[in-house]
């Protein structure tokens, strides 16, 4: 979703914001702007659509050594040159760029600038406009800055430029992600820390409602009231070639193929010196303290929710609710005695996870993050944090980071198991090794796939995934897959409720994708398939070495039945790729998805 770049120091900026801009590409985004301050005053450039039209718009002979940028993903107003940002007040002596909603916008457009003629469809520009009134009014810009994010409502991430002062950006969060990158001589304003890692790895987090005043030699950071705030910098531990796509033609892919060494990587970094499984004693203790678990978690983090209930029940017997985040804070169920929040996010900055965040928090129950960020907003504000060490995933459709949150909910699960001396089917160490291994062969098998992408599902308009039991969860996995990238109507069923309504859309064709790896549902889901055959399907079961048949489209090496859909749902990832392939979508930037979704 929206990202934010700054940079103010002795270097020309423009280089560096529209570079930044490009590492925020993945997060989603429909129009893209800078603007930098120079003698000759504030210029802006900005563009609908691709970073790469912006940086044809953008005049090679402009030199300014400070701007800042903008990913728009658009909520308030269409996609269009108009809405994106930078934004700029009436006089255009302030210019600015946000990311968030600002709820009372209409309020405050009716309170306040009643006479100010109002350029975009914006919420964000009533905050350019405000800060202007307040200067104009005779504040100084930081008390006019101030002023104004005390009126707003909703969350922000914001700089801000002065047409006065190319020595100052103003910076704000409340929310939305922000941090400032510290260097020698300049210093920078990003969304994330991969954005900027072209020019320094030392971050400062910034906490809500706090400003900073960001100078090239200093950087202040202050609370609402005006009181200073020291935080120490942290290094962030990213590896600029971790963010390089290589010679793969696309990122999913690669993340895709990245599966195996990250399963490695994960029980290497859960394993103590005698090679046994360990996490945070604190985190067992909360969850033996609990008596049920809350998982909240959004999209493809709630499918890994959905196994990872079946994980935990199974081997640590603690009984599991799962919930989708923006539903869950609206309508909270009846919560147990001493519940436990599980918060799953790959970004760490699900906003509508982070809602609920805040409301148990209040509430005074216990959480758990588990995330790919270190650093991340969930994490912070957790009492406890598990990382998933997938490395970043660029692609907006999840892959790597979703079979992460399997092994690593997995771990969790054993290690409470063990906790409480109840039996655990297997070495998980093992079985994570196992999985490793059988994910290679599924990304030596990539033609195969791509062949079943191109017979099933070259020129359909619909297709189903089915399963029973812990098969209709990578169902759903397998469904959001396709459909976000190929746009292709795909939707994941429970392979007996099919008949109870849905299956009145198989037609001549339609494709049915079959996960066939659970003993105990084997024949019942055969018999889901004869179903919808009967009705012109065309079937596709996948199922899993010992329990295949005659007609199965491929079989999958063999693992613990209980850790099938760390396997099988890769499969699925690589048939939606190349669907999506097929089709001459756009892979790794789907069309109106944002990986990073950081509005409720
Ligand atoms: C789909 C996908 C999304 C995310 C969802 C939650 O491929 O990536 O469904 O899973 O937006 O995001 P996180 O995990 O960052 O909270």
């Amino acid at each position: 979703m929206c990202g934010i770049v700054g940079y103010i120091g002795y270097n020309d900026s423009k280089e560096i914001l529209l570079k930044g801009l490009e590492k925020l590409e993945y997060r989603g985004y429909d129009s893209a702007g800078i603007a930098v301050i120079n003698n000759d005053g504030v210029q802006i450039f900005k563009e609908k659509g691709r970073i790469a039209d912006l940086r044809e718009a953008v005049d090679p002979k402009v030199e300014a050594q400070t701007g800042i940028g903008h990913t728009r993903w658009a909520t308030h107003g269409v996609p269009s040159r108009t809405n994106s940002h930078p934004h700029q007040s009436a006089s255009e002596r302030f210019t600015l760029v946000h990311n968030g909603v600002i709820e009372n916008y209409d309020i405050l457009k009716r309170e306040y600038l009643q006479n100010v003629e109002m350029k975009s469809e914006t919420d964000t520009e009533v905050i350019v406009q405000l800060v202007e009134l307040f200067a104009n009014e005779g504040l100084q810009v930081e008390d006019a800055f101030r002023k104004t994010l005390t009126l707003l409502h909703g969350s922000y991430a914001l700089a801000l430029i002065d047409e006065q002062d190319k020595e100052t950006i103003y910076v704000a969060k409340n929310k939305s992600p922000l941090l400032v990158g510290l260097g020698f001589g300049f210093n920078v304003v990003a969304s994330d820390a991969m954005a900027m890692l072209q020019v320094t790895d030392k971050y400062v987090e910034l906490m809500d409602k706090e400003m900073v005043i960001v100078k090239k030699e200093e950087v202040t950071i202050k609370n609402l009231d005006g009181e200073v705030i020291n935080r120490e910098p942290y290094t962030a531990e990213l590896d600029a070639s971790d963010i390089e796509k290589g010679t793969y033609p696309h990122y999913m892919l690669k993340e895709i193929d990245e599966q195996p060494a990250v399963m490695r990587k994960i029980i290497q970094n859960y394993q103590d010196e005698n090679g046994e499984l360990e996490i945070d004693s604190d985190i067992v203790t909360a969850m033996n303290d609990a008596d049920r678990i809350y998982i909240i978690a959004a999209g493809t983090s709630y499918h890994a929710g959905l196994v990872g209930k079946q994980f935990i029940e199974r081997m640590a017997q603690i009984p599991v609710e799962v919930h989708i985040s923006s539903e869950f804070g609206y309508n909270m169920p009846l919560l147990s005695k001493k519940p436990l929040f599980i918060f799953i996010s790959q970004s760490g900055e699900t906003a509508d996870s982070r809602q609920v965040l805040v409301q148990v928090k209040e509430m005074g129950h216990k959480s758990l993050t588990i995330t790919n960020v270190p650093g991340s907003t969930l994490s912070r504000e957790a009492d406890h944090t598990m990382l998933l060490y997938a490395g970043p995933e660029i692609a907006v459709a999840s892959t790597k980071a979703y079979t992460a949150q399997l092994a690593v909910l997995a771990i969790l699960a054993e290690v409470t198991a063990k906790s409480r001396a109840m039996e655990v089917p297997f070495n998980l160490v093992q079985e994570l090794g196992i999985v490793a291994n059988a994910m290679e062969v599924l990304r030596d098998s990539k033609e195969d796939f791509e062949m079943i992408a191109h017979e099933y599902l070259s020129t359909t308009r619909n297709c189903f995934f089915i399963g029973r039991g812990i098969d209709f969860y990578v169902g759903l996995e397998g469904a959001l897959k396709l459909k976000e990238i190929s746009y292709i109507q795909a939707e994941g069923f429970a392979g007996g409720e099919l008949k109870h309504g849905t299956i009145a859309l198989i037609e001549e064709g339609t494709p049915v994708i079959a996960l066939a790896t659970q003993k105990f549902v084997n024949l019942s889901i055969r018999g889901n398939v004869k179903e919808v055959v009967a009705r012109g399907a065309n079937p596709c079961i996948i199922s899993m070495d010992g329990l295949n048949m005659e007609d199965d489209r491929f079989v999958i090496p063999e693992v613990h039945e209980l850790l099938t859909p760390l396997i099988s749902v890769v499969p699925v990832q690589l048939i939606s790729y190349y669907a999506a392939l097929h089709r001459d979508c756009d892979v790794d930037k789907p069309r109106n998805l944002a990986k990073s979704v950081t509005v409720e």
